[in-house]
């Protein structure tokens, strides 16, 4: 790896699911998997797949006689096949059939361009080299390119070239999703539409969405473009083109195949296949339409990037991470009505939906591109009436927020899913993670923080924060016998954890995280009424139906929540009756199966059940220290009259740190996070196991199924703010940094309030200069002392003293 490149330089086909993750190209409106053109799917190494943000489709399945529904990112007509063989021969040109001899595949993280160059023979002994280049242009959110140089190095003659647009796509890039529903797609038209342009038109067989894609190519050789004899052939929902050439020995001939995508989705269209055809005539050539399009990608690294001088690997994985962010989510997503998937649009694993992963994306966008976290935050927005439905349903009053969210806003979690090692399909109850609500109003109000953007947060921040505190307040109950209040029947962030053994309802009771969660959005309900002016105040109490005795129990509970502690210890324990769990026997597990498991499913397999045990999947109770700190956490247990004491969070660390399994790569960014100030040689060993969660496929086998963006954008966030100690508090930007040796030196701009910032930080000095912005001063606070900064003023502090 390179700092602004990822290489692969053998061709290594058991490792090419992950490179076509690793390597999907997308502009925050369809991405792309690193698939190879020559290629369609298969079961075990090559699966294409064009997604579109927020492009879903729902389909019924019958599995063990019952009827299942589940929404899923579908996976669009492929616009890459492109393919060549030898005129008269019969097998087109695949990796398969010829001996590579040279291999690299490069992926430019600055240029957002992929290529792969190859040098192969063939069955007769020709030697022919291979250059392929492709991107998806983050300045035409509908564009594409791609462009082959095809050279014979010991012969000559007749050559076919095959180009596809290929709508006979199912979805079937996750193996366990594979006995379900999967065809999404219905054929409407495909053909040729000029001499050097094909089209094809699909729809979605639910949800009616249209995709229309054109797809024109051109040859050159000698320089110049050259009119070659076509053929076509096409069905419903296929059509190609066969374009014959001749070759020279050692003359390359370049094929270039410039895509538009419009769906009915698109603003200011006609019709999706009318747009295509029409702009496809208006469209540049490759080196054109790469050339702006990488001029977009300079503007968003000019924005986003962190530079990190001493250490070249994380650096480059970092940008990796910063690259497949914006490729999943950009200033095309900007009025899309789409959300932040968790594992980008990169494959198919959790359909494209939506969950509380936001919690670790946010953060980063906010202090780059706040614009961004506005237009995700509307997503949730936009269906809340749908949360206010599914809280009444279920007997409570504001809106309950689904765990996981695709087109409208329902429910998407499946109802049962398949335990790939028992091969036994099971009820998943994790939908009762209710705390995805706190997640929702935490984002708003971080987002907030990071903008001072009121007319957001009075027009709708105020809203969703006020119907998520009414949630919590209906769905606590007063408890006589412990004089205060629980909230019962929920799972809480470890998955492992959804039912008490023998207990015919699914759900735990007071998890902790819950619990100091919902107090922590009453108390921010509470703040924000204060905050934005009364008239609006009226109004919203009036539309949201809060009464004065509602805004009385808010209180009420903000000071009487149940927290469970395990015994009479100051550990507090994850949820009501844990400390009756069993140990479990960690060193005989992690001999078989490998630092970070799926212990759900291992165990089940065994005819047992991960239920039983002191073993969590990734941080739960240490969520708290992740999203607060310590002075905050003080407050909110004073509060509530609990005895905490902040010199008891690492005891909780390490508590929880010997029972948990992290089979969720949002673990380790938690344990990184809440280890930062008191232990930071493990905290930064936490942070490179994080760090190569997906470029090395730490969970073995997932990352093939989509990359893990909250893991991706939490490490950059770790750098970011954790260990530059960067925190917004009372209107004051505050930086106490512990860069941990191995960091080194670290710089990178931000925007904080309208102002851009630039820090710089070494390990004995912190560098920082206010850029031009809406006010003439920002307050920043450095190793717990306030200063005033104005316009351009630049100001070295000296971190020795510390
Ligand atoms: C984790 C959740 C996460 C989801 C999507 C699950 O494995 O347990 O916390 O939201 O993946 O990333």
């Amino acid at each position: 790896m390179q700092e602004w490149k990822i290489t692969y330089d053998t061709w290594e086909p058991e490792a090419q699911p992950l490179r076509e993750s690793l390597c999907t190209l997308g502009n925050g409106y369809i991405a792309t998997r690193g698939a190879f053109e020559e290629e369609s799917a298969d079961e075990k190494i090559h699966y294409p797949g064009t997604y579109l943000a927020g492009g879903y489709n729902r389909r019924t399945s019958t599995i063990a006689g019952e009827e299942i529904e589940n929404e899923d990112l579908v996976n669009w007509p492929n616009w890459l096949p492109l393919t060549f063989r030898v005129k008269g021969e019969e097998v087109w040109f695949s990796l398969s059939n010829v001996q590579v001899l040279e291999f690299v595949q490069e992926l430019d993280l600055k240029l957002g361009l992929l290529t792969r160059s190859l040098l192969f023979k063939d069955t007769a002994n020709r030697e022919t080299k291979l250059v392929s280049s492709r991107f998806v242009s983050m300045a035409n959110p509908h564009a594409a390119a791609q462009a082959w140089e095809l050279t014979p190095l010991n012969w000559s003659g007749e050559i076919e070239v095959k180009v596809t647009l290929d709508g006979r796509i199912k979805n079937s890039g996750v193996a366990r999703y594979r006995s379900l529903e999967s065809q999404h797609l219905e054929p409407i038209e495909a053909d040729q539409y000029d001499e050097d342009t094909l089209y094809l038109v699909v729809q979605t067989n639910q949800s009616k969405v249209r995709m229309a894609q054109a797809a024109r190519t051109t040859v050159v050789y000698d320089g110049k473009r050259q009119a070659v004899s076509r053929q076509s052939m096409a069905t419903p929902n296929y059509v190609e083109q066969v374009l014959h050439i001749s070759c020279k020995q050692g003359q390359s001939i370049a094929v270039e195949k410039v895509v538009l995508i419009y769906t009915s989705r698109d603003f200011a269209i006609s019709e999706p296949l009318q747009e295509a055809l029409k702009n496809i005539e208006r469209l540049g050539n490759f080196k054109q339409l790469l050339e702006v399009s990488s001029r977009a990608w300079l503007r968003f690294w000019n924005r986003c990037d962190l530079e990190l001088t001493c250490n070249e690997e994380a650096q480059s994985v970092l940008r990796l991470h910063i690259f497949h962010l914006l490729q999943t989510v950009s200033a095309h997503s900007v009025g899309r009505d789409v959300g932040v998937p968790a594992r980008g649009w990169h494959g198919e694993a959790y359909r494209g939906h939506i969950f509380w992963d936001e919690l670790f994306i946010f953060p980063f966008l906010n202090l780059r591109l706040p614009d961004l976290t506005r237009a995700l935050l509307m997503y949730r927005y936009r269906r809340l009436p749908e949360a206010r439905y599914a809280a009444l349903e279920a007997g409570y009053r504001g809106a309950m927020f689904p765990w996981q969210s695709g087109s409208n806003g329902r429910e998407e979690s499946q109802i049962i899913h398949l335990n790939p090692k028992s091969g036994r399909w099971l009820p998943d109850n994790t939908f009762l993670q209710r705390h995805i609500n706190a997640a929702v109003a935490y984002n708003v109000w971080q987002y907030y923080q990071a903008t001072h953007d009121k007319e957001f947060l009075t027009f709708y921040g105020a809203e969703l924060i006020f119907e998520i505190a009414q949630f919590w307040s209906t769905i606590a109950i007063f408890s006589n016998e412990k004089g205060r209040y629980e909230i019962r029947n929920v799972v809480g962030p470890d998955e492992y954890h959804t039912e008490y053994l023998g207990s015919s309802s699914p759900g735990l009771n007071n998890n902790a995280y819950t619990n100091v969660m919902a107090v922590w959005v009453i108390q921010c309900a509470l703040q924000v009424m204060d905050l934005i002016d009364d008239s609006r105040v009226s109004e919203l109490k009036d539309k949201c139906a809060i009464s004065t005795e509602d805004v009385e129990r808010w209180q009420h509970i903000s000071q009487r929540m149940y927290v469970p502690f395990i015994g009479e210890s100051n550990i507090i324990a994850q949820f009501e009756g844990y400390e009756q769990l069993k140990e479990f026997p960690w060193e005989e597990y992690k001999a078989n199966y490998g630092e970070a498991m799926r212990l759900d499913r291992i165990l089940e397999s065994e005819n047992d059940s991960v239920n039983k045990y002191k073993a969590s999947k990734q941080a739960d109770v240490l969520m708290l220290f992740y999203l607060f700190s310590s002075e905050e956490l003080l407050q909110i247990f004073q509060q509530l009259d609990y005895k905490f004491d902040p010199e008891s969070i690492p005891d909780n660390i390490a508590y929880y740190a010997q029972r948990t399994s992290h089979g969720s790569t949002l673990s380790k960014i938690v344990h990184s996070w809440v280890l930062a100030r008191s232990d930071r040689k493990r905290s930064w060993f936490n942070f490179e196991i994080a760090l190569m969660s997906d470029v090395e496929d730490v969970q073995g086998g997932t990352t093939p199924e989509g990359i893990h963006l909250g893991a991706m954008a939490g490490t950059v966030d770790l750098i970011q703010r954790c260990y530059t100690g960067l925190e917004i508090r009372d209107g004051v930007l505050w930086l106490n940094p512990v860069l941990p040796d191995e960091l080194g030196c670290l710089s990178f701009q931000l925007r904080y309030r309208s102002h851009w910032l630039s820090l710089e930080f070494t390990q004995s000095k912190l560098i920082i200069t206010i850029d031009k912005g809406w006010s003439k001063e920002v307050k920043i606070g450095v190793l717990g002392e306030v200063y005033t900064f104005t316009t351009g003023e630049k100001r070295e502090f000296d971190l020795k003293h510390k």
